[in-house]
């Protein structure tokens, strides 16, 4: 069997922080978010692992590279996203004549994919989807299941969903799915769907069947859902202090990376994790934070965000459900006229 992962799309929903950095690498609980989608892939049982990249492509490569993986890892180039069944098609040389998985490398599963993949070798359908039960139907890709669990239909955001069952961005395929792929023609959006892939599938009577998925479960296409997945994987954290905590009370769980200085009074409550070599003084790190790698943090109070590495924020009072980019400067300006001063970027998002 054998894995290939989605890092490639323009993921526009998530701008500015993707015009500069591949969305799929933005740190969930201090860790890229195609990480989770990678171990889930290696704790399944599958040591060979394809890649798709597009756009900063350099960056996924060199990101994924400077790990050790239990896994070889070859990356496949994708001109254009040109939708999920393109990549599927792009990546057949790779895949060979294997069954595989496909995992979006922007979605995160709680319990993993090893019993979804067991099930499916098992039992020997063509193609197996995974679902979650959602309460917004309306937003997401739903399954029509027969009695005996079988997909007999996809639809695209329905206005009547005929289930709360949503797809998620994880598929198991044989073989067979490259007829699909090279069958189905570009949608209205001009990308070759998967879902198009997967109803040619069930048309031409091979066996799709779903599995559905217990814990939780997080497409992290918007800054809301990547705030929400770093509060889902926080919950799950043990603390582990590395740093140096000098004058700063620490309560809950939480974790601190080698070199940090926690200091001035600070608070940290967790579930939070603080990165290396960050400096935290006369601060209050609220629960279902990530501070990233080489932060500043002075004289403010942070909750409930991402703050991405190299990031400062300085005598700020209070900084809530934010995204902040690496290397962003947030900070109380003292010169005249007073005001708010910004230098920020297209499709930025600013609360005051
Ligand atoms: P989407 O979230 O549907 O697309 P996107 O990443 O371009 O984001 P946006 O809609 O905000 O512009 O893609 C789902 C996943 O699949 C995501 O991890 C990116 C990946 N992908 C590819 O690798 N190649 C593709 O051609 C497409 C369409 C997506």
């Amino acid at each position: 069997m054998r894995g290939l992962v989605l890092s490639g799309g323009h993921g526009t929903r998530l701008r500015p922080i993707t015009y500069s950095y591949q969305k799929q690498l933005i740190p969930v609980a201090n860790k890229p978010i195609l990480f989770y989608a990678i171990e889930d892939i290696i704790e399944a049982g599958i040591h060979e692992i394809g890649i798709v990249v597009g756009p900063n492509k350099e960056q996924v490569m060199d990101t994924v590279l400077s790990r050790e993986w239990d896994a070889t890892i070859e990356f496949i180039e994708q001109d254009a996203p040109r939708g999920i069944a393109h990549a599927v098609k792009i990546s057949q040389g790779f895949l060979k004549d294997e069954p595989f998985v496909v995992y979006l490398g922007d979605n995160i599963l709680r319990e993993g994919i090893t019993r979804h993949v067991d099930d499916f070798l098992s039992s020997g359908v063509d193609a197996s989807i995974l679902l979650s039960h959602v309460n917004n139907p309306q937003q997401f890709g739903v399954a029509q299941l027969d009695e005996q669990g079988k997909v007999m239909r996809l639809i695209e955001k329905p206005e009547h969903p005929p289930s709360d069952l949503a797809l998620v961005g994880i598929y198991l395929f044989r073989h067979v799915i490259f007829d699909a792929v090279h069958s189905i023609t570009p949608s209205w959006r001009n990308e070759l769907e998967i879902t198009d892939a997967i109803q040619w599938l069930i048309d031409h009577g091979y066996s799709v069947k779903a599995s559905i998925v217990d814990g939780w479960w997080k497409d992290t296409g918007k800054s809301e859902d990547i705030l929400e997945a770093n509060t889902l994987v926080l919950d799950d954290i043990h603390t582990d202090i590395r740093g140096t905590v000098e004058d700063a009370i620490i309560r809950g769980r939480v974790v601190v990376g080698e070199g940090t200085v926690l200091r001035d009074g600070s608070v940290v409550k967790g579930p939070a994790i603080i990165g290396r070599e960050c400096t935290i003084s006369n601060a209050y790190i609220g629960p279902y934070t990530s501070i990233g790698d080489g932060c500043e943090i002075v004289g403010t109070e942070v909750e409930g965000s991402v703050v991405m590495e190299g990031a400062r924020i300085l005598d700020v009072e209070r900084v809530v459900d934010s995204l902040i980019g690496r290397d962003a400067l947030v900070e109380r300006g003292n010169s005249l006229p007073k005001g708010h001063s910004f230098k920020i970027g297209d499709n930025s998002v600013v609360r005051i």
